[in-house]
């Protein structure tokens, strides 16, 4: 394996958490639910019946791995926006023409090492290439090394936990990064009926509720905190009018706690923001893309319709950089 992993990211969490307590509105960015134990209870969610997003992106993944290899051709190389899925991942690389490298990009440590110890085992050709960044932010990929067409794979409807402002900014960034030549391979979960949507972030074993409450549990071990976790709920409803699921944290009475010997107010009722997960239809995510610099090439459905994958190209800009009309 060679390695570009840099050093950076984490120390945010405390800035973030200060700030965002701090705010009139209370939130906290979601990027920080997954610690390790966030980590594994979200792997959890992904087997739950009711959260058909992983199940249904893979059984995509898996009829239409040819078809994606085959706009991807020879050599490519694979850059994943975020680690962590390496299962997703495995099923394109098996299906690609002698895929040249594998890249995940991640701020979490864990999650790079994890997806290393994976397929490194499974694809004894491949160079495995992590970059330790914030893919929010601009980064550097490897060095070329003789491979074919960059493809960027942002899976798990991940692009739906921003706001569709930074999601045009994310594809912007996206399209410098795979260059003129590449593509974007992107899950997007599809608008559907409420009762799907709600049951999907609301299961009945609770899993979902304890990865929301970890975060406080996070904010306890690793910032001096002194939340009673049994005194919030996990909240989270699809708002078909703004299209998007919000996910927050309710406090259960009015209380005081300590974070980094700060303190913070919290009224009966009042929420801690913690995630939108917005929903786009076909058209829209195309729409969205279109702003993002892309042109789609390829969308595939389930039956059922219940999730996206969009292959996207850059759109055509003439040698100064601006669009063609
Ligand atoms: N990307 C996932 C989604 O939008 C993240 C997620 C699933 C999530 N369930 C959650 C985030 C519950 C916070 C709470 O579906």
């Amino acid at each position: 394996m060679t390695s570009s992993m840099r050093t950076q990211p984490d120390k945010g969490f405390r800035a973030a958490v200060l700030h965002g307590l701090a705010q009139p509105e209370k939130r906290i960015p979601c990027q920080y639910l997954y610690d390790q134990r966030g980590a594994a209870l979200f792997e959890r969610i992904c087997q739950l019946d009711e959260y058909y997003l992983t199940r249904v992106e893979i059984g995509l993944l898996d009829r239409h791995a040819g078809a994606i290899a085959a706009e991807a051709g020879p050599r490519a190389r694979l850059v994943e926006f975020g680690a962590g899925s390496e299962r997703k991942a495995r099923i394109l690389l098996a299906a690609m023409e002698s895929p040249a490298e594998y890249v995940p990009v991640d701020v979490s440590r864990d999650h790079l090492t994890q997806s290393l110890a994976d397929l490194d085992a499974g694809f004894p050709g491949l160079s495995v290439t992590p970059v330790f960044a914030d893919f929010m932010a601009d980064f550097a990929l490897p060095p070329p090394n003789g491979h074919g067409r960059t493809v960027g794979f942002f899976p798990g409807s991940t692009i739906g936990n921003l706001h569709p402002s930074e999601a045009v900014e994310f594809l912007r960034r996206a399209a410098r990064v795979v260059g003129q030549d590449g593509a974007m391979l992107v899950g997007v979960d599809l608008k559907k009926d409420e009762a799907i949507l709600n049951a999907a972030y609301n299961d009945i074993q609770g899993v979902t509720a304890a990865f929301s409450l970890n975060l406080l549990e996070r904010i306890n071990r690793e910032l001096d905190g002194n939340f009673d976790v049994a005194s919030f709920d996990h909240w989270a409803h699809y708002d078909a009018r703004e299209g998007r699921v919000e996910i927050k944290l309710v406090s259960r009475r009015r209380q005081t706690v300590r974070v980094c010997g700060r303190q913070f107010r919290f009224d009966l009722a009042e929420p801690i923001h913690t995630e939108y997960s917005y929903k786009y239809s076909p058209d829209e995510f195309r729409w969205l893309a279109r702003q993002g610099g892309f042109a789609s090439s390829s969308t595939w459905i389930d039956d059922q319709r219940l999730f996206s994958l969009h292959y996207l190209r850059p759109a055509a800009t003439a040698v100064d950089g601006t669009a063609i009309p």
